[in-house]
């Protein structure tokens, strides 16, 4: 089938590649021509396992093109709408600026029978007004939500073999067509027997934003039992462990540190937030206020913990800072609870030096201040503390006592619960972790 996919980063890019492997012939469109420009190239706009080597198989097709021309979706039968739905500057709410402006853009180029598809996070109520928009514009077209779960870091396999899908589809013989048009999209998927949910646009659009509240509670429950095991020298990660092993609660996103970030979980539930307010509907999500402070919380703590190893104050103090990204596989540092805590010990005065696999780039761009080194080596080499903020596997595995031969006092802070306490205290360390005694 022809498709375009509007929007080309993390979600298009990988959906684009992911429609081409499924047998289909697919554009795809963005308005950023560098970035059209890298795609064209098989080169990823970002860091994403397994991206690089689909692109170029896709591209060796002859299947997959890119485009900044919004024209050159003619001739396809379904447009993704995979564009960013990023928190509004002034309020908690989702900017729809780039949503709109797709739909837009793609209505003279729509014929009867097309099928738009939106896949981005959007507030419910969304698509409903986007298909009467769709619909009123251009005759026997229509529009379906669809939307998307995919993990950085595992955006591929997310894509090709996900969980569920799940169809937002219009009432009546349209909602029959448009699922069946679906299921040919997804045919390779459906017929591995991943399961498929056909329903309302509401309920499709809540879908996405419950899971996401549902996940980011987790994190901050367990969060606030961190709290409770640092007054009472209990250990999270036991309590972790012990809990998860019964099965409704289940040992996944049970695991404490310094909480979550990214481009989706605390835009998403800050936005659903926002769209229950509005829609007189605020008490059903007041618990989500609590889960982003206990969230917050855990940043001031890693920064309190720095500052009790170090005497009350860090001024001056040589920290290092392994992993800035919000979490690993990833170049991803928006907001990254491991780039706010390095950047709040550096406005305390400390001298901050920072290295990461993947993230270096992206985070000098937002904080320029910090001082980035390429090796654990160089950033550890005479550090007073040695701060682990992002579980990359290649910090987890790290010799206590090699590093130790480097710095200059023994004191490691374990913001993810990431390290064998016992290796490190048997090697002379300070270890100090959330939410462990
Ligand atoms: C998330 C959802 O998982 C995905 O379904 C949705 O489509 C987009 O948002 P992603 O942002 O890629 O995906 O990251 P995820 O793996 O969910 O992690 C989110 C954050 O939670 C990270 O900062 C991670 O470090 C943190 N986290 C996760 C924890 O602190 N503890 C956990 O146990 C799990």
């Amino acid at each position: 089938m022809r498709m375009s996919v509007i929007g080309c980063g993390y979600l298009g890019a990988v959906h684009a590649a992911c429609m081409v492997t499924l047998g289909h012939e697919v554009v795809g469109v963005d308005v950023d021509a560098r970035k059209i420009e890298a795609l064209s190239r098989g080169e990823a706009p970002f860091f994403e396992p397994e991206l690089a080597d689909l692109l170029a198989q896709a591209l060796a097709t002859g299947r997959l093109t890119f485009s900044t021309d919004v024209a050159a979706v003619s001739g396809a039968r379904v447009h993704f709408v995979c564009v960013g739905t990023p928190q509004k500057r002034d309020s908690l709410a989702a900017d729809l600026t780039y949503v709109d402006a797709a739909v837009t853009a793609l209505l003279p180029h729509l014929g009867d029978g097309d099928l738009v598809v939106g896949k981005s996070t959007v507030p419910v109520g969304t698509a409903g007004r986007l298909a009467a928009q769709v619909e009123d514009a251009v005759p026997g077209a229509t529009l379906a939500w669809n939307p998307e779960f995919l993990r950085e870091g595992y955006a591929v396999k997310d894509t090709l073999t996900p969980d569920r899908f799940v169809y937002g589809v219009p009432a009546g013989e349209s909602g029959a067509r448009v699922q069946a048009l679906l299921d040919e999209v997804y045919a390779t998927a459906l017929a591995a027997g991943t399961p498929r949910i056909v329903t309302d646009y509401a309920t499709a659009e809540l879908v996405k934003v419950a899971a996401n509240s549902f996940l980011a509670t987790k994190i901050s429950f367990i969060n606030a039992m961190a709290e409770l095991c640092e007054v009472t020298g209990a250990d999270v990660t036991q309590l972790a462990d012990a809990i998860g092993h019964d099965e409704r609660i289940g040992r996944r996103f049970l695991n404490a540190g310094l909480g979550f970030g990214g481009g989706c979980l605390p835009k998403d539930i800050r936005a659903f937030m926002a769209r229950a307010g509005e829609l007189g509907a605020d008490q059903a999500v007041s618990f989500l206020h609590e889960v982003d402070a206990i969230n917050a919380r855990r940043r001031a703590r890693m920064v309190d913990l720095a500052l009790e190893v170090s005497g009350g104050s860090v001024d001056g103090v040589s920290i290092a800072v392994l992993g800035v990204t919000f979490k690993p596989n990833s170049d991803d540092v928006r907001d990254s609870p491991a780039l706010d805590v390095a950047a709040r010990l550096a406005v305390l005065g400390a001298h901050v030096r920072v290295t990461d696999p993947e993230g270096m780039e992206n985070a000098r761009a937002r904080h320029p201040e910090l001082d980035y080194v390429q090796t654990v080596d160089e950033a550890v080499t005479g550090a007073d503390a040695v701060l682990l903020l992002t579980e990359w596997k290649q910090y987890r595995d790290l010799d206590p006592e090699q590093v130790g031969a480097l710095v200059g006092t023994r004191a490691v802070l374990d913001g993810r619960n990431a390290l064998v306490p016992e290796a490190w205290r048997e090697a002379g360390w300070t270890y100090r972790a959330l939410g462990r005694p």
